[in-house]
């Protein structure tokens, strides 16, 4: 029986294959980039991920993938688009292609553009139940005289219009990255490849509700869980790595819960 509120050390296809269908409301997750990292002997399968992922996933689901791509012999491999295309293969939307830029990369090349970038594909079963669009604010709010449409006289009237506050994000996300940058969890750096706290974050309260049941199926330090269970939603994670379950959950236990202000 799978309890929620767990982190299991085990094959992720070998664990959703235990689940229900139609189960998780929010998956958040980063796979293996190529292999960039030798993790603890893993095979990965993603065709069976995200078969198993599309049938776990609860209708109007999502499932956020984050992930980068290797350069080799001066080639990108963009198995990042392979693996997108292997999703919606199996069923699923891509209800869009964000970016996650980093605010700090330290790895130049000598003949192109310093690489800032990774993918975060979101992918639907279906049209998205939840969004709660996040919002920035506009540069300039107020009352203004704006320009209103142009009539056939050709004038170009003003009229005394009001700016917004505030603006939905676009979907190129920026995040600082490092201690103190991705996490101030000393613990979460024994992971050789975490992602940013704020990132899950974001996706987390985009895509999802209190209550609802978030996933990472190769959770790693465990970033997904540790800040779905801080935003009063349930978590389950899994790791192929015995070592890294045991930081996910070192992790959690000593996180504090935020009190969010949509539960007052
Ligand atoms: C990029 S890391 C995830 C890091 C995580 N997002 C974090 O913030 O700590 C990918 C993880 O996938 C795990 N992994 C690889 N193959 C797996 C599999 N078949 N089942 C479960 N986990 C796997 C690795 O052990 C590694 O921790």
């Amino acid at each position: 029986m799978i309890k929620i509120n767990e982190i299991y050390c085990t094959d992720c296809v070998d664990f959703m294959k235990k689940m229900k269908k139609d189960f998780v409301d929010l998956t958040v997750t980063s796979p293996p980039y190529d292999d960039l990292r030798n993790y603890n002997g893993y095979v990965f399968k993603c065709d069976e991920i995200a078969k198993e992922l599309f049938r776990i996933t609860k209708k109007g689901g999502v499932v956020v993938w984050v992930v980068g791509d290797k350069i080799k012999n001066g080639n990108k491999t963009l198995t990042s688009f392979k693996q997108a295309l292997t999703f919606q293969s199996m069923g699923f939307n891509v209800h869009d292609v964000m970016i996650y830029k980093k605010k700090n990369t330290p790895f130049m090349r000598s003949n192109a553009y310093t690489n800032c970038y990774e993918y975060m594909f979101v992918f639907s079963k279906g049209s998205p139940k939840t969004f709660n669009p996040l919002k920035e604010p506009t540069v300039r709010n107020g009352y203004e005289m704006l320009v209103s449409n142009k009539k056939a006289d050709g004038i170009n009237k003003k009229v005394l219009g009001k700016l917004n506050k505030e603006k939905v994000k676009t979907n190129i996300w920026e995040y600082a990255v490092g201690l103190g940058g991705s996490t101030k969890d000393k613990i979460a750096f024994k992971h050789p490849a975490i992602f940013p706290e704020n990132l899950a974050k974001d996706h987390i309260l985009s895509w999802s509700n209190q209550g609802d049941l978030v996933f990472d199926p190769m959770c790693g330090s465990g970033t997904t869980c540790k800040i779905a269970m801080q935003h009063q939603r349930n978590y389950l994670g899994c790791d192929i790595s015995q070592e890294y379950v045991d930081v996910a959950k070192k992790r959690i236990k000593s996180a504090p819960i935020q009190i969010s202000l949509d539960s007052l």
